[in-house]
């Protein structure tokens, strides 16, 4: 366990918030309103990104994490979802240099397996080529789901044929689950952000949001820009972070 598990000890709350999480939704709504085909808001969604990623650089946030494409997201219409992985490889195409160069690692976590081989080897350079990288890791997930996540990492313990016995009714314990997740090089994200209006998780980071903020926002994902982001940084420094203790305990520095 390389961070603190939010339900074992409590962890350090710094003022700008490490680990970032964001549900970007709302680019089909984008386009729609304004008689555009859907995908011209996924293509807005992209460089939306590229903005959260530079106001996340400037803000000292160590890790963002996005949500790209869910394990149910295969359910929308063939053109979307071929849209969707084609953009996926241009944006990769075009923009892991420039991250490299300001020292930002990538990281893509999901079912990688469904994907078109072509996609899968520019995922697979992208991360070798940053993984050194140390300003700020940008985790996106695609064709991930907060169910799949645990179900792998259950199906990678049970291939080990189980870790040495952990005190307790179980034969694993909390921690060496976490190990097999999917983000387990990153701390649990401290504030969750879901743009669009929607509020729901949607089958995101089931595990990891035990102790997150949540902050929703009715601005569709290709409007949202640094400004929007501290409003959501704003907010969650408002807020106070109990993991289960009392106000008074906290006044005590417990
Ligand atoms: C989020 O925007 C992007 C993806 C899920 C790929 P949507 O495409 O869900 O946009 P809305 O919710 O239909 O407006
Ligand atoms: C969640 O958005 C997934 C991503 C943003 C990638 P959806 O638009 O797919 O979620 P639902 O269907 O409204 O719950
Ligand atoms: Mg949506």
């Amino acid at each position: 366990m390389i961070f603190t598990s939010s339900t074992k000890a409590i962890p350090a709350v710094s003022k700008v918030p490490r680990h970032i999480a964001i549900i970007m939704d709302g680019n089909g709504r984008w386009a729609t309103k304004r008689f555009m085909p859907r995908v011209a808001g996924h293509v807005k969604g992209v460089d939306a990104v590229r903005g959260i990623v530079e106001a996340c650089v400037e803000r000292g946030v160590e890790y963002l994490t996005l949500f790209a494409f869910s394990s149910e997201n295969w359910r929308r219409p063939q053109d979307e979802v071929s849209l969707l992985m084609k953009l996926f490889v241009t944006a990769l195409e075009r923009e892991v240099a420039k991250m490299h160069a300001n020292n930002i690692r990538l990281r893509v976590v999901g079912d990688l397996s469904r994907f078109e081989p072509r996609l899968q080897e520019l995922i697979a350079q992208a991360e070798r080529k940053t993984a050194n990288n140390t300003r700020l890791t940008v985790t996106v997930c695609a064709n991930y789901g907060g169910r799949w996540d645990i179900m792998q990492a259950m199906g990678k313990l049970l291939a080990q044929g189980m870790p040495p016995p952990a005190a307790g009714p179980l034969p694993f314990s909390e921690e060496q689950l976490a190990e097999h997740l999917a983000l387990s090089f990153a701390p649990e994200p401290d504030l969750f952000i879901r743009t669009g209006g929607e509020q729901r998780v949607s089958n995101f980071l089931l595990w990891q949001l035990a102790y997150t903020e949540f902050y929703f926002c009715d601005t569709f994902w290709p409007d949202f820009d640094g400004a929007a982001l501290d409003l959501a940084i704003a907010s969650y420094q408002e807020r106070e972070r109990r993991f289960g203790r009392t106000s008074a305990q906290l006044e005590q520095g417990e």
